[in-house]
């Protein structure tokens, strides 16, 4: 058994990791440190457990919920993980964090995107961009992983496969979120009276998860790749919808983003297509994907406007988060990468 710590586990992050890994079958949890629910049983802030796990929080600093253990991870907000990371690194313990402090291997980036110099900037090579579809062989043993953002996790998958149109032609993502990728903590934009009933463009330009999408499709079109993303919060709680538009003026066939597709996502164990002819749920649609692991990809032609769309859709909380992050935990430690994560989404929600 390997012995898990989670920092930040009283936070969604937190909460969908301890659900995931209560039911690991090779992982022992040993530390749930929250600050708020220090000396609390877990289901407090996670009453879906109730029943399910008899732990109480610890209120341990994150070097301590660390050193019990042989991995951690740190569901913490940026600029606090930043913080702990150096620390748990001298301990030897393995390490996956949920936060953008690691995503990016660039510094200058962090500046431009976080408006702040990093400050370990030699550790942003020692972390690999946890993303399974794109890193496994890196992430096979790797001491240190950065988890994806969310709405990243989305577009990225859903774009990868075509990279050789993006490194030619405009791109531009357009990202639908729920309330739950604002975390758990309340604010007024997230008070039920303000954010029920929206469609809010809360970022038109300027998303930070257009930096990471940067990163991974300039790296696999070998050119540096620009993206102009939108970002809307919308009326759910769970869930993301990307449309990416790539803007060729070339007359490209269906058949050839068939190609594409079905030759870079050969043997994805969470990658689906969702391309029916009838239905309801033609295209990838997040209502399909709660509380799963996958994530659901479409495409279309637009011969009309010289368009090609890629649409992505996955549970932020899962495949944006803690079910991705299990995924890279599991190549990190040599275990089946489908371990603890295997189970069908929730219909309807
Ligand atoms: N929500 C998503 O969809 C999503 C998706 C991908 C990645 N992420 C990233 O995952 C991380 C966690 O997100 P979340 O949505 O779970 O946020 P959250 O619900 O706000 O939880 C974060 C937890 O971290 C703890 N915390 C807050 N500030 C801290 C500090 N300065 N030092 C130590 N602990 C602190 C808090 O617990 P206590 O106060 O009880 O200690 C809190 O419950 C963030 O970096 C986020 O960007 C989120």
């Amino acid at each position: 058994m390997v012995k898990v710590s989670i920092v930040g586990a009283s936070g969604y992050v937190g909460g969908e990791l301890v659900r995931i890994l209560v039911r690991h079958p090779s992982v022992e949890l040993v530390s749930l440190s929250s600050r708020q629910y220090a000396g609390e049983y877990v289901h407090k802030a996670h009453p879906n457990l109730k029943g399910i796990l008899n732990m109480r929080f610890t209120g341990e600093d994150p070097a301590t919920a660390a050193s019990k253990a042989d991995l951690v991870f740190l569901a913490l907000p940026h600029k606090a993980s930043v913080k702990v990371v150096p620390e748990i690194i001298k301990l030897g313990v393995k390490i996956v964090d949920m936060s953008a402090d690691f995503r990016l291997k660039d510094p200058e980036q962090y500046k431009i995107w976080y408006n702040y110099e990093h400050p370990y900037p030699d550790l942003l090579q020692k972390f690999v961009y946890g993303l399974p579809e794109l890193h496994r062989d890196e992430l096979k043993g790797a001491n240190y992983v950065s988890a994806p953002g969310c709405m990243a996790t989305a577009s990225i998958i859903s774009l990868a496969p075509l990279y050789k149109y993006i490194s030619d032609f405009p791109l531009i993502v357009d990202a639908k979120i729920g309330s739950s990728g604002a975390g758990g903590k309340p604010s007024l934009s997230t008070h039920y009276s303000e954010r029920y009933g929206v469609i809010r463009p809360y970022k038109p330009a300027g998303h930070r998860h257009a930096a990471e999408i940067e990163q991974e499709i300039s790296r696999l079109a070998g050119k540096t790749v620009k993206v102009g993303m939108s970002a809307h919060a919308v009326n759910i709680v769970r869930g993301i919808l990307t449309t990416s538009h790539i803007l060729t003026n070339e007359q490209i066939t269906l058949q050839e983003l068939w190609k594409a597709y079905r030759e870079f996502y050969k043997n994805e164990p969470f990658v689906r297509f969702m391309m029916d002819k009838t239905g309801v749920y033609r295209y990838p649609d997040p209502k399909v994907v709660i509380g799963s692991n996958f994530a659901d990809v479409g495409f279309d032609v637009d011969p009309h406007s010289g368009r090609i769309v890629a649409l992505g859709a996955i549970d932020n909380l899962i495949k944006g988060a803690a079910g991705s992050a299990v995924q890279s935990m599991n190549l990190m430690l040599g275990f089946d990468e489908k371990l603890g994560l295997d189970v069908p989404a929730i219909h309807p929600v």
